[in-house]
Formats: C-alpha cells, structure tokens, sequence
C-alpha cells in the first residue's frame, strides 16, 4: 500500500497559477500555504525535497484577458510572471523553481509527452461538432462558451467546468450556449481532435484510489463518483492560436488541451531546474526513480486532473514515471463570510496585502483557519485577533520576555542549568513540549497542518505557564542560581517553539534561531534530536518585537472596502 512504501525522496509540486491575474487568499490557502509548510518541515528534518512550481500559461482565459487589455498573451504572461513570482518570494514561498509553461523547454517536454503517447496509438482520433463562431471566424473552446451547467443548472456555467457543483464536461453539453466575446449566435461545425479514452485507464486508476487509503476523503470520494458514471473520452486538442502546437503534421492551428500540458509542466520546471544545477538529467531521477514521493497540492478544483488524468497520462507513457503518492487537495476559502470573486474584485489580494502588512501574520492566521475538509472563512477581525492574542500574545511576548530578562540580568547569556537542578515542574514543562513537538511532526506528516498548528499552540501556552510559574522574576531575587536555571529551562522550550513555528512564520523564526545561537542552518536538517541542548553560556542575540500589534486603524479599513463591496 502506498502508505507504506519507503522512499528516499518527496518532489512537491503546487498547482501552476494561472498567470491571467494575481493571487489571492484564496489560491495561498489551497495550494501554496500547506505546500510551503509541507516542504519546509521536510528540509527542516533534512530530508532530500524539491519543490517545483511556475505559472500556467496557456488556455483560453489568458487569450480572453490578453484580447480584452488589447496586448498579446505572450506581453500578458511576462507579465503576471513577474508579478506573482514577486509576490510569491515576499509571502515567503520557498520553491526551488518557479518557472513558466511559456518557455520553450516546456513546448518541448509536452510535445515529446504527446508524442510518446501518440507514437504508442493511445489517442483516438475523432471528428466532433464543436461551437464555432462566423462572426469570430473560429472554433470557441471551452470558456469562450456560456450557459447552462448540464448537471446542476446553474447559469453562467462556462464550457470545461462548473464553478458552482464542480462538474467537468465538455461545452457541447452546457445549455444555451452562447459567446461570452459577443452574444452571438454560435453554430455547430466538424472540427478533428485527439481523445484520452480515460475509460481505457478506469481500471488501473481505480486500484490505484484504492491502493491509497491514506487520502483524504474528499479526493477518494470524488475520484469514486467518476468511476461510478465510467470515465469518458476526453479530447486533448483544441481549435486555438496559444497553447503548445500538437506536433503532427497536418495539425495547423490546433493546440493541446491546457490540462494535458500544464501537468506536464511540473515535468518541464524539473527539467528547467536541474538544467541550472548543471545536471539536466537530474530531472529523472526526481520523475522516474521510484524510490520518489510525488505530492500534488491542490485546490477542490483540480482533483480531476491530478487523481486521474495526470497519473493515467504518467502511467500511459513508455518510460516509468512515478505517479502522486498523494493528492491533499483543500476545500475553499471564503472571505468576511462570502465566496470569493475574482471578477467582482471581492478578494484580498497578495501584492497590496503586502504592501501594508507582513507575510507571517498572513501565514499564520491561513495556516490556522485551513480549508483542508471543509470551506473555511478569512475575517479581517480574524486576522487581528490571530496576530495580536496569538502571535503576540502567546508567542511573541514569552520570546521577548526571556531575551529582555536574560540581557538585562545575565548579560545576554544561557544562564547555567542543569539535569540535576531540574524539578518536577522543569521536567513536565520540557516533557509536555516535546511531546507538542512529537505530535506536530506526526500531524505535519499526515498533511494535518491545523492539528499541528494546534500542538505548536499548546507548546506555547506551556512556555507561557512555566514562565509564570517558575518566576525568574521573582526568584532573582531569592534565589539567582534557580532563576538561572529556569531562564536556561525556557530558552530550551523556545527552541523547540522555534522549530515548530518556522514552517509558517519563517521570516520571524529565522531571527529567533539566530538569536539562539543555533549553528545548523534550520533549512538543511536544522532539526536535530535532542530537546535539552542549548548550553549555558552561550551568547544570545538581541531580540526585536517579532510580531508587532495590528491596531484598528490599520484593520478597519480593510473591512470598510470589502463592505462597500458587498453594497455595490
Ligand atoms: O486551477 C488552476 O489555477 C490551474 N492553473 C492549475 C494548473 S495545475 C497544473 F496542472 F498545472
Ligand atoms: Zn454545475
């Protein structure tokens, strides 16, 4: 079973953004934020990981945007590129490559994908009517098409899939379809693609579901749905100008389906990545080798293709690819209460978030409000409250109070503890947070950031009890040996807090690793064994206020333009 399989290396991938606008909340808190957290504690514990990443850009959103801003695609992509990769790299997102399925390094590794499964005579060939516009004078694919979702009703479905009950079909069978360009009347022509037939794949995809127990409900169940109704035909081809030319001859002006080559875009940026490290094999060791975990994270919205279409292609293909070992897809986030909308602006958008606050309160607020099994809320008060009672509360202030009091009264130093000295208080102070420490890797392990958000909590409420109740500020003045020893007591506990937090506020936890001292490099197996070793004496940095207070003047604001929104 999957589950118990060992391996000797985990390729991350989250899903490509598609490059036609800028991220939100709502992408961080489904694909990237977990995914970041995800590959963080393995390189923590030193464990060989890549993470790989880019922007998708092909597919007919891009062109619908780029035609509307009257610039080309390829001017449109280069620039949301630029902008989401900058927005990624100040929301602290640690991909080792980032790349774009634009580049001619990715035109080549889908072409030669097509290829290899043509050559094998996987595809059929078949001749269908599609829309098509006379006053356009082309075929209108996929989201060109509006109308009516064929399975749940809802208007305003475009072709490919439905936003509201998730259904994917083609847009032949959306009803009253119409051109989202003009309103024009669309007719039906004969137009040739090639076809996926998925149902030839049921059987091996369905074992492999099965062979995966360990997946989260809500993938398992929705792949299940699919191989009740048996997996149709999916054409992987389309009629259009941008996208990666289908490389046979006699194929002027068709293009592959967008979610036949972003997938393969992972491979493309793997391949782009171990180009600049000299090695432009490595790719395969990381796709081919199976001693390799693959892991997808996703959004609800692309289970479809990472659970069965990705890995039927993987498995069709001549050359042994590894397929995803597992699949955490996240539900949605919404926001002040309301779904998300990007084309009514109603979202909060990375680049002028940044702009106002830092990346870490952001992380650490998505990091405990996760959509991971069901739809989840972002409130500006919300995020307030996470940073002001939590971050700086519970987290913050014990940090500050130790580093302060220990430059105040023992010159920046470990104060002297001992095994000897310890009590019963000392060892169950220690105990309970190694034990959060315990329980925070076996969360993170399972993809359970939440559960592990919520031992790393509770690590911090122990810090803050034992700091109380050990008193260094009263027992300095008793006792100064003891005080010492308790001070060098907590500053074991922040270690510990410090490795637990450093997934989702890195900016913060790389200063107060620093500031202890610590040698290893936290990203390359900083995490060592061993809950007890900071010696005394060691000098420690001078702390600054890691997580500062959000006052209402910079919150309400925020609520006012989301409300005015919701007026309008
Ligand atoms: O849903 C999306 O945003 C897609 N651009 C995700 C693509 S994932 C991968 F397959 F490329
Ligand atoms: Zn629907």
């Amino acid at each position: 079973m999957g589950q118990d399989k060992k391996f000797s290396r985990t390729l991350v991938t989250s899903a490509l953004p598609y490059a036609n606008g800028e991220i939100h909340l709502g992408h961080l808190a489904g694909a990237y934020l977990p995914a970041d957290i995800y590959v963080r504690f393995l390189r923590m514990r030193g464990e060989e990981v890549l993470y790989i990443c880019g922007s998708d850009e092909f597919g007919v959103p891009i062109t619908l945007t780029a035609e509307k801003e009257g610039i080309t695609p390829k001017e449109l992509v280069d620039r949301n590129h630029a902008s989401i990769k900058k927005s990624f790299e100040g929301f602290g997102m640690s991909f080792d490559n980032f790349s774009q399925t634009s580049r001619e390094i990715h035109t080549e590794t889908a072409q030669a994908f097509f290829s290899d499964l043509h050559g094998q005579g996987l595809f059929k060939q078949k001749t269908t009517d599609q829309y098509y516009s006379p006053t356009q004078d082309r075929f209108l694919p996929d989201r060109y098409i509006e109308g009516k979702c064929p399975k749940c009703k809802t208007e305003g479905a475009r072709g490919g899939e439905c936003e509201s009950c998730l259904a994917t079909f083609s847009s032949t069978e959306l009803i009253d379809p119409h051109s989202v360009l003009d309103n024009s009347p669309l007719e039906l022509r004969p137009t040739t693609h090639w076809f996926l037939p998925m149902g030839d794949w049921q059987e091996k995809l369905s074992a492999y579901i099965d062979d995966h127990p360990e997946w989260k409900d809500n993938v398992k169940q929705y792949c299940r749905g699919y191989f009740d109704s048996g997996l149709q035909d999916r054409a992987m081809t389309r009629d259009l100008g941008w996208g990666v030319p289908v490389p046979l001859p006699d194929h002027e002006g068709k293009v592959m389906f967008v979610w036949f080559e972003a997938p393969v875009g992972y491979i493309s940026s793997t391949r782009e990545w171990a180009a600049a490290q000299g090695d432009p094999e490595a790719w395969k060791t990381w796709w081919q080798d199976p001693g390799t975990r693959l892991v997808h994270f996703i959004g609800k919205d692309n289970i479809f293709f990472h659970a069965m279409l990705f890995p039927a292609m993987l498995m069709a293909h001549s050359e042994d690819f590894v397929v995803a070992d597992n699949v955490p897809a996240n539900e949605f986030l919404n926001l002040e209460g309301q779904k998300l909308s990007t084309s009514r602006g109603f979202a909060v958008w990375l680049p002028e978030f940044l702009e106002k606050f830092q990346a870490d309160p952001l992380r650490y607020t998505l990091a405990r409000n996760l959509p991971e099994t069901r739809d989840m809320n972002f409130t500006w008060e919300g995020f307030q409250a996470r940073n002001n009672n939590e971050l700086g509360n519970n987290f913050g202030n014990l940090i500050n109070r130790v580093f302060t009091f220990i430059h105040k009264f023992f010159d920046g130093k470990v104060p002297e503890w001992s095994e000897e000295m310890m009590t019963d208080m000392d060892r169950q102070a220690l105990d309970e947070v190694s034990a959060d420490l315990a329980k925070w890797a076996g969360h993170l392990e399972k993809f359970e950031i939440k559960a592990a958000m919520e031992a790393c909590f509770h690590a911090g409420q122990v810090g803050n009890r034992y700091f109380d109740e050990s008193a260094p500020f009263r027992t300095r003045k008793t006792d100064l040996e003891r005080c010492g020893h308790s001070l060098g007591v907590i500053i074991q506990i922040l270690r510990m807090l410090a490795l637990m937090l450093a997934p989702v506020v890195p900016f913060g936890m790389d200063k107060l690793w620093s500031w202890l001292g610590m040698e290893s490099d936290l990203w390359h197996g900083g995490w060592t064994e061993g809950n007890r070793d900071i010696p005394g004496g060691r000098p420690l940095g001078t702390p600054e206020i890691l997580f500062p207070r959000l006052d209402d003047e910079l919150i309400q604001p925020e609520i006012e333009r989301l409300a005015r929104m919701l007026e309008e």
